[in-house]
Order: structure tokens, then C-alpha cells, then sequence
């Protein structure tokens, strides 16, 4: 049975990744890289770097680039992504998300951050529940982001439990194939086929919620 959870931060507790491919976005209109929604979709999830790759990819010029100004473009992400976030306040929470915080925490689960983000301690801060997570996993230490199982791994030996009794909750496919890899109950917000519990929106995640469809 679950003992722990893992959670991802942007589009599950905080309502940040509008901020993420806002940033992105106006990166893409300066290169000259058309913004699709598959584009802005391929991205969730995934580190800041890979992300920039990822956009030069989907026109193939991953080569036009140097390294030094592929750190530039990422830097410029960054610097207007922690423009947007600057502002965030527990209003910020994402509908749904501090009820489920409590109750997981009244019944005694054990929480752990499992995102890419290396502002997400910043964040946590802002929204004011860094104190629910028993441990951030520092995504900077990893040696493959999501869809690799790595930082789900990491989440389930930070809380020091065996990955089959931690549950990771995800807005993102690379984040639910992560999960799944890494040999943990997959929740997913939205529309994630490949997760085995599914909610639409964040509003509708609790316990009894998911054991209805664990039944
Ligand atoms: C993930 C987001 O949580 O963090 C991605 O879904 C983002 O969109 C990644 O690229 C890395 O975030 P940051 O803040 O380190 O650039
Ligand atoms: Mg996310």
C-alpha cells in the first residue's frame, strides 16, 4: 500500500507552467521558431535545458547554436520566468491542492517534491508549504531528467521507502512515463492516458478519489 507521495510542482501544486511557456514562448518568437501547442505540451516537465533543445529540435537546428549561446537563451528564460514568480502567493495554489496537502497530512503520508525545477524551493516558499515535504529532491544532482525514472527514484530513497509504496502525481507525460518507470502508482492531472489513476483538474484529486479507482 502507498506510505508516500511525490509530487511535481509546476501545473500540480502551483499554477506556474503558464509562466514556464509564457517564458518559452517569447524565447521561440526570438529565434524564430513557430509556437505550437505540441511544442508547448513536449515541454512540460522537462529540465530548462532540454527544453531549449527540444525547441531548436522541432526545427531542426539544434546545430546553429552555440553551447555559449544556448546558456544565454536559458539564462534569458530564466530571468523572465522569475519575473512571473516573483508575484506568487499562496492564492497561487492550485484549486484543490491545499485540502489534499492536509489530508494527506492528518493521515500521515509522507511528502516528498519531485520536480525539475530549480526554483521550486523558492516557490514552496511563496506558496508557503515548503513545510508539508519531508524532503526537495535537488534536481541538480540528476543524471537524466523525466521521462528517466531517476528523480522518482531519488523521491521514494528520500523518504526512505521502496518505490512500489510511493504514489507520483504529474501534469505531464514525461513526468507520468517517469513515474511508471521508476515502479510507482502514476497519478495524472489532465489528459494522460498513460496514468493509472486520471483526474481532469487538480480540484478533483483526494484519497477517496483515488481509491475509487484503485477498486
Ligand atoms: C518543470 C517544468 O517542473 O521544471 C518545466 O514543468 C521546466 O517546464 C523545468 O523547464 C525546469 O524548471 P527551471 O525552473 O529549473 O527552469
Ligand atoms: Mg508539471
Amino acid at each position: 500500500d502507498i506510505k508516500g507521495f511525490a509530487f511535481d510542482l509546476d501545473g500540480v501544486i502551483a499554477d506556474t507552467a503558464k509562466f514556464h511557456s509564457q517564458a518559452w514562448h517569447n524565447i521561440a518568437d526570438q529565434i524564430k521558431v513557430t509556437w505550437t501547442p505540441t511544442l508547448a505540451a513536449s515541454l512540460k516537465g522537462v529540465s530548462r535545458m532540454d527544453s531549449l533543445e527540444l525547441i531548436l529540435e522541432s526545427v531542426n537546428r539544434q546545430a546553429d547554436f552555440s553551447l555559449a549561446e544556448k546558456q544565454a537563451l536559458a539564462e534569458q528564460k530564466n530571468n523572465e520566468y522569475q519575473l512571473l514568480i516573483a508575484k506568487l502567493t499562496p492564492n497561487d495554489i492550485l484549486p484543490g491542492i491545499q485540502a489534499f496537502l492536509d489530508e494527506l497530512r492528518q493521515h500521515d503520508y509522507r511528502l516528498v517534491l519531485a520536480s525539475a525545477s530549480k526554483n521550486a524551493p523558492g516557490i514552496l516558499e511563496n506558496l508557503k508549504v515548503t513545510e508539508y515535504f519531508a524532503a526537495i529532491v535537488d534536481p541538480g544532482l540528476l543524471k537524466a531528467g523525466k521521462p528517466d525514472p531517476e528523480i522518482f527514484e531519488k523521491a521514494a530513497q528520500a523518504l526512505h521507502l521502496p518505490t512500489n509504496h510511493v504514489a507520483g502525481i504529474e501534469d505531464s507525460a514525461a513526468g507520468i512515463q517517469s513515474i511508471n518507470a521508476a515502479g510507482e502508482l502514476s497519478i495524472g492531472i489532465g489528459d494522460l492516458p498513460e496514468a493509472q489513476i486520471q483526474f481532469d483538474t487538480t480540484n478533483e484529486v483526494s484519497l477517496a478519489g483515488i481509491r475509487a479507482q484503485l477498486d
